[in-house]
């Protein structure tokens, strides 16, 4: 790896490089309804002047955290609408320009995800041009903040189409009652405080910021053009992405029960250890939390199953995430197709060899909607993740983790024509999860869809040099 010096990080919008670490996001989905308006905002925006216009945040490290933080992301008929002229346009990637609706069957968004089920706010792709991000401390800071951003042009610059609010769970967990936000890339030269140990190479910049040396020898991506609009700059997948929790625990029970009498039970989770859990539980209980955390890869603690295959007890928070599964080979303590293992392989053996620790992602996700209630799982409210998922090029990262090894399995032939049990496009004519145990193996089979996408676009994360550029053009 050749080490490129640390970017400018003040010309870098905040949470690419290090997560804000702030328990409350809204993301206001936005028309340009006054181009110039919405120009001179942009410029004020990233003018420096604290005392005005909430700034857009950036890397540089700062010695106060500031209560709320900021990040503006456009759309392709965002950067149309901006004055940006048809020649630059054209140098953006194809899937940026076609945006992530026309990428359904891509995406897996077939059947309840189908673009044409999404909510209001995202049918007319052409009016959705920017989403700016406000992240903070409290919703009363989250909510000044917001109106601030509305107020812009003494109010004529965006005409707000969705508001979409998150709020972090206690213990950072999220719907399905797992634990996220433990793995995170770490960035060659950049120390992100809540970094944990791994074993996983560095990972170059150029994973999520245009111009740089990405982690494929030798690749930069392409920069869009004129360079101050796409160097530094990166690309968010923004997913609106409901969860069925009710289905989802149902799952978990209709499993443990299957298990429970199945004669490879006590392999695949040894007699009376439940016992030794804190706290200690019952063995169906312990069978509906085996099968959460098979599917995943961790136990919904966030204790992985690489390094604890029978507890979900924390023995040592710090090593979260130092684990590999290079001695896994089978995947009897963490099954290839489980989540976390698709998602990122690690230096597990794969088809695409070159592809290990190539397609890295950085996730700043929040949960939204009230919390599942058993008493009550049929309240009808909305949950789920409002799922950002920030990397340097959209198809050969974000699509392909989705693609290839989420929804296709291409990564081993195991499981290859299975999807993720968690989050893919499941239909009970063809879900299989395949348990490795012995020899043998449990399969459940069966289980619908838990995760449904009822919004989203690609939106591009210009650096502050590029927020400027917009903001002075003449077009
Ligand atoms: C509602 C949908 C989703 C839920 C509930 C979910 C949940 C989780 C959880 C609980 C973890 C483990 C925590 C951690 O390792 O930090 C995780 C890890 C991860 N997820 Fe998801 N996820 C969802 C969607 C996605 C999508 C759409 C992608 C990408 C296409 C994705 C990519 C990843 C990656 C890359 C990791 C880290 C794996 C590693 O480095 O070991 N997830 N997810």
């Amino acid at each position: 790896m050749t080490v490129e010096p640390v970017p400018d990080l003040a010309d870098i919008q905040g949470n690419i490089l290090r997560g804000y670490k702030k328990d409350h996001v809204r993301h206001l989905v936005l028309t340009i309804t006054d181009p110039q308006a919405a120009r001179r905002w942009l410029l004020d925006a990233t003018s420096g002047e604290t005392a005005g216009t909430p700034q857009v945040t950036t890397e540089k490290s700062y010695s106060e955290k500031p209560p709320t933080c900021l990040n503006v992301g456009l759309t392709h008929a965002g950067l149309e609408t901006l004055g940006v002229a048809a020649k630059h346009l054209r140098t953006f990637p194809h899937e940026f320009v076609d945006g992530m609706a026309s990428r359904a069957l891509k995406l897996g968004d077939t059947g309840p995800s189908d673009p044409r089920h999404w909510k209001a706010e995202w049918q007319d792709p052409s009016k959705v041009h920017v989403v700016v991000s406000v992240h903070a401390d409290s919703p009363g800071q989250r909510e000044k903040a917001g109106k601030e951003v509305l107020d812009a042009g003494d109010g004529a610059a965006f005409d707000k189409t969705a508001q979409l609010d998150g709020d972090a769970f206690p213990g950072g967990q999220v719907h399905f009652g797992y634990r996220d936000n433990i793995a995170q890339p770490h960035f060659a030269g950049i120390r992100d405080p809540i970094d944990r140990p791994d074993r996983q190479p560095l990972v170059e910049v150029g994973a999520v910021l245009l111009g740089h040396q990405t982690p494929v020898e030798d690749v930069r991506w392409e920069v869009p053009q004129p360079k101050r609009l796409g160097f530094n700059g990166s690309f968010n997948a923004f997913r609106v992405l409901e969860q069925q929790v009710g289905e989802f625990e149902d799952f978990l029970s209709q499993s443990a029960a299957l298990i429970k009498d199945n004669g490879m039970a006590n392999m695949v989770l040894p007699p009376d250890v439940e016992k030794t859990w804190d706290p200690p539980t019952s063995r169906f209980e312990a069978m509906r939390e085996l099968v959460a955390a098979k599917i995943l890869g961790r136990w919904r603690t966030g204790v992985p199953l690489a390094l604890s295959p029978y507890s979900p007890t924390p023995v040592c928070l710090g090593k979260l995430n130092d684990f590999d599964y290079a001695n896994d080979t089978d995947g009897l303590c963490c099954p290839v197709g489980s989540h976390i293992r698709r998602c990122n392989p690690r230096s597990s053996r794969i088809v695409q060899r070159n592809t290990n620790h190539s397609r890295r992602i950085v996730r700043r996700g929040m949960p939204y909607g009230p919390p599942h209630d058993p008493d009550h799982p049929d309240d009808g409210k909305e949950r789920g993740l409002l799922g950002v998922f920030i990397c340097a090029s959209l198809i050969a990262q974000f699509e392909a983790i989705q693609y290839d090894w989420m929804n296709l399995g291409l990564q081993d032939p195991r499981i290859t024509g299975t999807n993720d049990a968690v989050v893919g496009n499941n239909e009970p004519e063809f879900s299989s999860f395949t348990m490795p145990v012995g020899s043998s193996s449990i399969e459940l089979r069966g289980f619908s869809r838990f995760v449904h996408t009822v919004g989203g676009a690609y939106l591009f994360l210009p650096s502050i040099r590029a927020l400027k550029y917009l903001g002075s053009l003449h077009p």
